[in-house]
C-alpha cells in the first residue's frame, strides 16, 4: 500500500556503534588539513576552513587557509612569498588517508580535493549494509537538549504562528534525536493569566443563563466546546461592560488565592484547549510533553527574592525591574500590584531546566517578534548566575510570519486568524482529489482507506514542507497551490519522487541488501559519482542545520538529491543494463537517505505513486 513500511530496509540500529560511526566527509577532511596546518606552520594555530566545492569542475571540496595564513605570516623570518607557496606547503604536509585521490591549486591558493570514489563507493555500501545510525552528525550523542515549542495559548486561538513553531520545533527535535540526544519537548502552554478572569465569569453567567431557561445545573463539557468563540465573547464584555471587567478581575485574584472552585473552572478550559491542540498533535504526528506556564508559579516568588538579593532587579518607577546593557528598555519581573509576568516565569524555567533537567542545551521556538523578550531573559538568568559559560547553552530560534496570498498576515476573508483544522483538512481533501485523478487516468481501482492514508501524509507533509524549506527569518506566502504543486520543490513532488525510486528497485525484484554486501557500487559515470558523493553529504546537511537551527538545510540537500538522482537516471539505465546491481544499489541508497529526511522533516514517504 501507498504508505506502509518499506519492503526492506536496511538493518535498523538505533545508536551506532563506535565502529560504524563515522562523521561527515567534511569534518574528515577538516582533521586530517588540521594535521597539515599544524604540521606545516606550526607557529600559527588555524581552524581549517573546509568547504565543498560550488563547482564540480574544480574539486568536490576546498580548503582555503592559504590566504589568510599568508597575510598572517608576513613580516616573519622566511615567510612564504606568495599565498600558493602556502597551499603547497599544507598540500606536502597532508597526512596519507584513503579520502583523497588528487589535490589541485587554484586562484590565490586554493587548495581542491578530489574525493577516491572507492572511498565514496565503501561508505555508500557501509551505510546500506550498517544503516544510517553510523551517518549522523557526532558530538551529540547523550546531550540533555530541551526544546521549548508550539506553546499555545489556552482558550486563545492556535494560530499559524503556533503551527510554525510546532513545524519547526519537531523537526529541530527529530534532528536531535537522530544524534541520540536526550531531547526533551516542551509544550510551554500558556494556561495562566489574567484572561482566566474573564472567561471564568463569562463562564458562570452563561451556567446561570442555561438554569434560567429551564437547563440542567452541571458543569458541561459544552461551555467549553468553542474555545475561541467562547474567549472572544468574553474579551468583548470585558473591553464593554465595567461591571464584567471588575467581576473578570475579582475572579483572578480568587484564581490566583488558591479558590478550589475557580481553579476546577480553570482545569476545564485548559482540558478543553488541551482536547483541542492534541487534536492537531496527532494529525501532524507531534509529540509534546505539556508543562505550562502554570506549571512555574511556585517558584516565582524565589526567583524575584533572589534577583532582588543578588542585586540584578531593582525598583523603578513602582515595578520591579532588570536594566540590560544594550536594551533601551528594562526587563520587567513584577509589576507594581505584585504580579508576575511572562518573563518572570521564563525566568523560573530557565533555572528550572538548568538545575533540575540539566539541560546542557535550551532552545526556544517562537517568532521572531520574541527576539528581544528572549535576548534580555538570557542576560538576566547570566546575571544571576543561572546560566554560566560553561554550562548550558541557550538560543533563541525565531521565524517570520505566515502571509496570505495578498502579502497580508494570513486570515481568512472574515478576518479571523486562520482555523489550523480547516487549513490541515483543506490540504488533505485537495491531495485526496489529486490521488484519486491520478489513479483513474492509470485505470487503477481505488482503495478508500489508502488514499486516506496518502492523502494525510501528502496533505500535511505539504503544509510542513512549504514551512519547513525556507529560511525560518523570512516571511513566507501560504499558498495551496504552490505547496501542492507535482513539480518543483516541494513534497508532494518529492514524495513522488521517492515512490518511483522505490518502485523501480521493487521491479528488479532482487534483495538489494544481500547485494550491498557482495557488490561493489561502482562509480565510474560521471552521474553515478556525482549522485553518490552528494549522499555522502547527507551529514553535512545535518551539521549545517543544527548549527543554523536551520531546517531548510534539510529540505534543500532533499531537493538537490532528488534533482541529482534525476540527472543519474535519464544518463544511467539502471534496469537491465550490464550495471544494473550497482546501480540498484545507487537508487537504494537515494531512497533509504530521502526516507531519512522525510522521516526529520516528519513527513510520511509514499512508496507507490
Ligand atoms: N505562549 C507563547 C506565545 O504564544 C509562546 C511561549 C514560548 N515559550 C516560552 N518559554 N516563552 O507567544
Amino acid at each position: 500500500s501507498t504508505s506502509a513500511a518499506p519492503p526492506s530496509g536496511p538493518p535498523t540500529v538505533t545508536m551506532a556503534s563506535e565502529k560504524t560511526a563515522c562523521g561527515s566527509v567534511r569534518g574528515e577532511l577538516s582533521d586530517l588539513f588540521r594535521t597539515a596546518l599544524t604540521l606545516s606552520f606550526p607557529s600559527v594555530a588555524a581552524d581549517p576552513v573546509v568547504a565543498a566545492c560550488n563547482n564540480a569542475k574544480n574539486g568536490d571540496y576546498q580548503c582555503n587557509n592559504a590566504m589568510a595564513l599568508f597575510g598572517k605570516l608576513k613580516g616573519t623570518p622566511n615567510a612564504p612569498k606568495a599565498p600558493r607557496d602556502v597551499a603547497t606547503a599544507i598540500v606536502g604536509a597532508l597526512p596519507t588517508n584513503d579520502l583523497v585521490a588528487e589535490t589541485s591549486l587554484a586562484g590565490p591558493g586554493f587548495i581542491n580535493v578530489r574525493l577516491s570514489r572507492d572511498f565514496v563507493s565503501k561508505r555508500l555500501s557501509g551505510m546500506l549494509v550498517n544503516g544510517l545510525a553510523g551517518w549522523a552528525p557526532t558530538g551529540y550523542a547523550g546531550k540533555k537538549v530541551i526544546i521549548d515549542f508550539s506553546s499555545p495559548n489556552v482558550a486563545k486561538e492556535m494560530h499559524v504562528g503556533h503551527l510554525r513553531s510546532t513545524i519547526i520545533g519537531d523537526t529541530l527535535c527529530r534532528i536531535f534525536e537522530y544524534c541520540g540526544s536526550d531531547v526533551l519537548r516542551l509544550n510551554h502552554v500558556g494556561d495562566w493569566g489574567t484572561q482566566f478572569g474573564m472567561l471564568i465569569e463569562h463562564m458562570a453567567d452563561a451556567r446561570q443563563a442555561r438554569v434560567a431557561a429551564g437547563g440542567e445545573d452541571k458543569d458541561m463539557d459544552e461551555d467549553v466546546s468553542d474555545l475561541q468563540e467562547l474567549y472572544r465573547a468574553a474579551k468583548k464584555r470585558f473591553d464593554e461592560e465595567e461591571e464584567f471587567k471588575a467581576r473578570a478581575r475579582e475572579a483572578v485574584t480568587r484564581l490566583q488565592g488558591g479558590d478550589a472552585g475557580s481553579l476546577a473552572a480553570w482545569e476545564r478550559i485548559c482540558a478543553a484547549s488541551r482536547r483541542e491542540f492534541e487534536a492537531i498533535y496527532s494529525r501532524l504526528g507531534v509529540k509534546l510533553q505539556e508543562r505550562g506556564e502554570s506549571f512555574y508559579n511556585p517558584m516565582l516568588k524565589g526567583v524575584v527574592e533572589e534577583l532582588k538579593e543578588r542585586g540584578v532587579a531593582t525598583m523603578d518607577q513602582g515595578a520591579l525591574c532588570v536594566f540590560l546593557d544594550g536594551h533601551s528598555v528594562p526587563l520587567i519581573v513584577q509589576k507594581g500590584d505584585g504580579g508576575f509576568l511572562y518573563a518572570t516565569t521564563d525566568l523560573a524555567a530557565i533555572k528550572h531546566r538548568v538545575n533540575e533537567e540539566k539541560a546542557d542545551w535550551i532552545i526556544y521556538v517562537t517568532d521572531v517578534g520574541q527576539s528581544q523578550h528572549f535576548d534580555q531573559v538570557f542576560a538576566t538568568a547570566k546575571k544571576a548566575g543561572w546560566l554560566v559559560d560553561e554550562g548550558a547553552k541557550v538560543s533563541h530560534v525565531g521565524f517570520g510570519l505566515v502571509l496570505g496570498e495578498d502579502g497580508k498576515r494570513f486570515r481568512t476573508r472574515s478576518g479571523d486568524l486562520v482555523r489550523l483544522a480547516e487549513l490541515l483538512d483543506e490540504a488533505k481533501n485537495r491531495c485526496a482529489a489529486t490521488i484519486r485523478e491520478r489513479r483513474a487516468e492509470a485505470g487503477e481501482e481505488v482503495d478508500e482507506a489508502e488514499v486516506e492514508d496518502a492523502a494525510c501524509a501528502m496533505g500535511y507533509g505539504a503544509v510542513k514542507y512549504a514551512d519547513l524549506k525556507n529560511h525560518r527569518t523570512t516571511n513566507y506566502k501560504f499558498s495551496f497551490d504552490e505547496m501542492l504543486n507535482l513539480k518543483g520543490n516541494t513534497a508532494v513532488y518529492l514524495l513522488y519522487a521517492h515512490a518511483r525510486i522505490a518502485g523501480i528497485v521493487r521491479k528488479a525484484e532482487k534483495d538489494v541488501y544481500a547485494l550491498a554486501a557482495d557488490t561493489p557500487i561502482s562509480l565510474d559515470h560521471p552521474k553515478e559519482l556525482e549522485l553518490a558523493i552528494h549522499l555522502c553529504k547527507f551529514p553535512e546537511a545535518l551539521e549545517d542545520a543544527i548549527e543554523e537551527l536551520g531546517p531548510n538545510r534539510v529540505t534543500d540537500y532533499l531537493y538537490d538529491l532528488s534533482e541529482k538522482f534525476n540527472s543519474f537516471y535519464v544518463d544511467c539505465k539502471v534496469l537491465g543494463s550490464e550495471q544494473e546491481a550497482s546501480r540498484l544499489l545507487l537508487c537504494e541508497a537515494t531512497a533509504v537517505v530521502m526516507r531519512k529526511c522525510f522521516e526529520l522533516l516528519g513527513i510520511k514517504p509514499l512508496y507507490r505513486i
